[in-house]
């Protein structure tokens, strides 16, 4: 038995095309050995029906407030109390308004307001919509009030546009509610701060030396942060995903401004790990005018950028917790005992880059945890948010 099986969650289905997938998302759930009550919107019927949902979870739809003889309002109400997990897949934007304003007219948005649960939404719109002010400040509002989000997802929508919009992946929602529904905010009151992504060196004003860093493990560590409550700071170089909504995002693009920020801010934090894929080089004096093609070769005399956690190692205080990520093709547990002396860490997750299913881009990651007692963890393949999990559990233990 998991600590997640016997608990309750609401699944709220709003009228995205992804409506569809909220069936998958249902599937999996009771798999993980979760009760689920569906509820489905108007609009939400429209695309998918309430037969299907029972079918697959064996308990009945909620689908209109005032269906006569079933007492509805006031059983579902009890379960919107009783649930352990409130989740909205797929949130459109009208329900995500709704949420954000307090509006009650009808099943999902009265109980929305009416659940003390946490609430999980996984925006499912078009990029547009997902883009509006409205949309946004709503987001905003919501993430403010404590509210999850997982994804959007970046690709081509049913409507054919391409950009953010699209809902995460079933498989991805029932993670992110599988480590909500575990429940801990064993980083109350902590302020986590991190690099991620890679760093755009300038050579010219339109060419940089870069990497190709998505900054995937980095939001991943990020979003476990916010989930145990911590405030998180993240300090990002370019990447290729959006950061979780909750945490405040300090943009940059080259390894001086990240170390500046991260020199600035460290001080005032709890922990500091270094996810970011910092650029160990830059230009040593980038051209001010685009370079022209002239026939000769070019060559570029690079300098050493500064070791960003090195430096908040070397002013680290007490009882603060520094975390380096080491990327490596090879010896790992040898290069990652380096960098714990060399930087002044606590903990290195030495990742294996290099291949298919580990590293830049991928959505999985075989790493190995070596603290600074000597201690070394070989974890087996797993994704960056399961990673991300077994590195707080570790964090927070040396922070007790
Ligand atoms: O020395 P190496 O680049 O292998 O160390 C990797 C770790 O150090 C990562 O946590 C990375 O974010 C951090 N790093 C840094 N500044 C650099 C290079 C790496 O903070 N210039």
């Amino acid at each position: 038995m998991t600590t997640t099986s016997g608990k309750e969650i609401i699944l709220g289905v709003t009228g995205s095309i992804a409506a569809y997938k909220a069936c998958e998302v249902a599937s999996l759930l009771v798999k993980r050995g979760v009760r689920v009550t569906p509820v489905l919107t108007c609009s939400a019927q429209k695309l998918v029906g309430p037969a299907s949902f029972e079918g697959i979870t064996g308990n009945q739809a909620v689908t209109d407030m005032f269906d006569s003889g079933q007492n509805q309002e006031i059983e579902h109400i009890a379960a919107a109390t009783r649930a352990d997990l409130f989740l909205v897949a797929p949130a459109t934007a009208n329900v995500l308004a709704k949420a954000a304003q307090g509006l009650a007219d009808d099943w999902l948005s009265t109980t929305l307001l009416a659940t003390r649960a946490p609430i999980l939404f996984a925006p499912a719109m078009n990029t547009n919509m997902y883009g509006h002010p409205a949309t946004q400040a709503n987001i905003a509002t919501l993430s403010d009030r404590g509210c999850h989000f997982v994804g959007p997802d970046s690709g081509t929508l049913a409507c054919k546009t391409v950009g953010a919009g699209r809902m995460s992946e079933p498989a991805c929602i029932v993670e992110r509610s599988m480590r909500l529904l575990e429940n801990s905010d064993d980083l109350k009151g902590r302020h986590v701060l991190l690099t991620s992504g890679g760093n755009h060196e300038p050579i010219d004003p339109v060419r940089y030396i870069g990497n190709s860093s998505s900054g995937k493990m980095g939001f991943a560590v990020a979003e476990e942060a916010l989930r145990r409550g911590a405030k998180v700071t993240v300090i990002s170089g370019p990447a290729e995903v959006a950061p979780p909504v909750g945490c405040k995002v300090i943009p940059v693009q080259t390894a001086q401004e990240m170390c500046d920020a991260a020199l600035l801010i460290a001080p005032g934090a709890d922990v500091v790990i270094g996810v970011a894929a910092v650029a160990d080089y830059r230009v040593e004096h980038p051209m001010t005018e685009k370079h022209k093609r002239n026939g000769n070769d070019l060559t570029l005399t690079l300098t050493q950028n500064p070791d960003i956690l090195a430096a908040v190692g070397a002013q680290k205080k007490n009882g603060q917790i520094t975390v380096g990520f080491a990327a490596e093709t090879g010896d790992l547990v040898e290069n990652a005992q380096a960098k714990l002396s060399k930087k002044n860490l606590n903990l290195v997750v030495a990742n294996q880059v290099g291949v298919s299913d580990s590293g830049f881009g991928s959505d999985t990651v075989r790493a190995i945890f070596v603290d600074a007692s000597g201690a070394v963890e070989e974890l087996s393949l797993q994704s960056k948010g399961d990673l991300a999990h077994s590195l707080f559990d570790r964090i927070t233990a040396i922070l007790a």
